[in-house]
């Protein structure tokens, strides 16, 4: 029952920092804000939307089994990590406002993945959310990683959407270890490794099916659905330059193998690289994750 996993990586990992930031979110933002490119634009906007219910049911899955974890460290790391979240969920709401506002669906296609959530909630195990959350925060962790290291992934960006990805590209980094040592820690072992990758092949398919439908709803809002030069852009852009998904499959395959730990693969340079550049724009007072907790 030892949660020991935190001594997996013998670098130093970056600290959890909950940074209480609030971006410039204005109806002034041009609607295609990455490059004037509506089939990528529309791509990220799913994603957020997919956001505020996804990092609520990872901070209860967690958080239902803190006061099981004993070492001191990883506790405090479970609360920058609830911190960071809530933060991300707050923020990605005023975020999906937006876009209500600018008439796409994203309170429709929110309310329906709230719904798929309790169902998931209802019939599985705090074991399995756990797992899944685990699974989950590997896919943002390993896209933050592209996102942070290939500057062509935000290259012609509007500057405030810019800086909302990279922030929160920065913390999946700091804390994509989290779930997963709480993980490990309590289910170690054969039957646990299981449970991780069955919840993996699971959240895969879950978050293609909804990231998709979220992108064609959004698409369609947009009147763009039937356009097959866009389609082929965006294909372009994601397999083959810059390649976002081509670029995660090793990382994304990793995640399989037995002995796995995210800090295997150590990029904390990206989180103190990306994370001077930030401070250094004003985006100002870091918050070492004080009342984490009671904000989420
Ligand atoms: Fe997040
Ligand atoms: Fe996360």
């Amino acid at each position: 029952m030892a949660a020991s996993a935190t001594a997996t990586a013998d670098f130093k990992r970056p600290p959890i920092e909950r940074r209480d930031i609030s971006f410039e979110l204005s109806e002034d933002i041009p609607r295609h804000w990455h490059g004037g490119d509506p089939f990528i634009t529309t791509y990220f906007n799913g994603l957020s939307i997919m956001f505020p219910e996804g990092e609520q049911f990872f901070i209860d899955s967690v958080r239902h089994y803190r006061d099981q974890i004993t070492d001191p460290e990883l506790k405090e790391q479970i609360r920058g990590f609830i911190g960071q979240e809530a933060m991300h969920s707050r923020e990605h709401l005023r975020y999906n406002e937006l876009l209500d506002q600018q008439g796409y669906p994203a309170n429709r296609l929110h309310e329906k993945l709230k719904g798929i959530l309790k169902f998931v909630r209802r019939r599985t195990s705090p074991k399995q959310q756990l797992a899944a959350t685990c699974a989950l925060e590997h896919f943002t962790a390993i896209l933050a990683d592209v996102a942070l290291r290939d500057r062509r992934v935000y290259a012609g960006v509007h500057p405030v959407f810019r800086d909302l990805w990279r922030w929160h590209a920065i913390e999946e980094t700091e804390h994509k270890a989290v779930a997963y040592d709480v993980y490990q820690s309590l289910f170690p072992g054969f039957m646990g490794y299981l449970t991780r990758i069955r919840a993996m092949i699971r959240v895969t398919i879950l978050f293609m099916w909804r990231s998709g439908s979220h992108h064609v709803a959004l698409l369609r809002a947009d009147g763009q659905l039937w356009n097959l030069r866009g389609w082929a852009r965006a294909f372009h852009w994601f397999w083959v330059r810059p390649g976002m998904y081509r670029q995660i499959l090793p990382t994304y395959f990793a995640y399989y193998r037995p002995g796995y730990h995210p800090w295997d693969h150590d990029n904390s340079d990206l989180v103190d690289y990306w994370k001077k550049t930030l401070e250094r724009k004003g985006y100002g007072t870091l918050h070492q994750h004080e009342e984490a907790d009671t904000a989420a």
